[in-house]
């Protein structure tokens, strides 16, 4: 039998899992006031149709907001982007206009009311489809209702390039980069 690495065993929790890419949601009040909230916790939960799942914790000012509009959108910020991000994640809306702030630009959503961040490489617009409330943190799954990126990120078939994005993800309350992307899925078979 192969020699497996010792294992430790861990309190169960959430900062096992995280890896999905950090970012930022966007969201608006009765008035059209947007916001922004900074997501850790991010999935992809269903191919078809597309739905997207964020965790937001009740007490955020942006959960009251998604709940009435029932709509936000997804945006991946950029690495160079950090701090930014990381503020948005550090004040409250109830308290600043983070748009302002933070220095980015509100873009007309397509589809939904609620903006797009124009700094970010990637926008996602998202119908809320479904609200799980499981503790802590309730998961808004949103429908994806229009997806953009920005021309340079996009490669020839419609596919989003990782290492052009250069975004970010967190693991135990750290920013990570994604670093050097391996094989694409499916390579286990190339020489079949
Ligand atoms: C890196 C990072 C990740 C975060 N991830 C989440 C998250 O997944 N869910 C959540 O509810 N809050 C998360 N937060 C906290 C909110 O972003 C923060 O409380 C924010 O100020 C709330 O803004 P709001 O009151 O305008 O909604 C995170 C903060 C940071 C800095």
């Amino acid at each position: 039998m192969a020699d497996h690495p010792k294992k430790v065993e861990l309190t169960p929790g959430i900062g096992h899992f995280y890896s999905w890419p950090l970012v930022l949601v966007t969201c608006a009040d009765g008035q059209g006031k947007p916001n922004i909230i900074t997501i850790a916790a991010s999935a992809a939960c269903s191919a078809t149709p597309p739905t997207i799942g964020v965790a937001v914790a009740p007490a955020r000012y942006s959960h009251g907001l998604i709940a009435a509009s029932e709509e936000f959108g997804v945006n991946i910020p950029r690495k160079a982007d950090l701090e930014r991000a990381d503020l948005c994640g550090s004040i409250s809306g109830r308290e600043e206009d983070k748009f302002a702030r933070a220095g980015f630009t509100p873009l007309a959503g397509l589809v939904i009311s609620v903006p797009v961040i124009a700094e970010c490489p990637v926008n996602l617009e998202c119908r809320l489809v479904h609200t799980a409330h499981l503790g802590s943190h309730d998961w808004f799954i949103g429908e994806v209702v229009s997806a953009r990126a920005d021309e340079s990120v996009v490669v020839g078939d419609g596919r989003v390039d990782p290492v052009e994005v250069d975004g970010v993800f967190s693991w135990w309350g750290q920013y990570c980069s994604p670093g050097t992307p391996l094989d694409r899925w499916g390579f286990s078979q190339d020489s079949e």
